[in-house]
């Protein structure tokens, strides 16, 4: 596989955290480390996409004390219903609960349903995993 050299600028703080972060990793070099992060972010961000058939597991942790948001969450997969298959939930504190939602349908409509939880008032972390479902 043929490399090109180039240069990238980063924040000082961002490029300590990336470095300290992908030593704690086990990374000894800082291209085979930033090369690893753009495929990740590359998959998480693009792919698959559209129409494309997928599952998928939304986690998302948030605080259910803020007003409105367990309301907010629940409109939402009430709307989304022909796409949720299954929703676990987690008490984890007196605040804050663990919710996973597995997700069955086109990709494009995963995405905008994980895209309108995070932006919720109250929900403080989200993850997506996708996968196709190929016949
Ligand atoms: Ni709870």
């Amino acid at each position: 596989m043929s490399t090109v050299r180039r240069s990238i600028s980063f924040p000082v703080d961002l490029l300590r955290e990336f470095d300290r972060f992908s030593e704690e990793k086990g990374y000894r070099s800082r291209s085979r480390a930033v090369c690893d992060a753009v495929r990740y972010f590359m998959s998480e961000a693009g792919w698959p996409g559209g129409d494309e058939e997928v599952v998928g597991v939304i986690s998302l942790v948030y605080d259910h004390t803020v007003p409105g948001t367990t309301r907010a969450m629940l409109d939402l997969e009430h709307d989304h219903e022909d796409l949720i298959v299954s929703t676990v939930h987690v008490h984890l504190t007196h605040e804050d609960c663990l919710e996973v939602i597995i997700v069955r349908g086109r990709a494009e409509r995963v995405r905008e349903l994980a895209d309108s939880l995070q932006t919720i008032r109250g929900v403080k972390e989200l993850r997506l995993m996708r996968t196709r479902v190929t016949p």
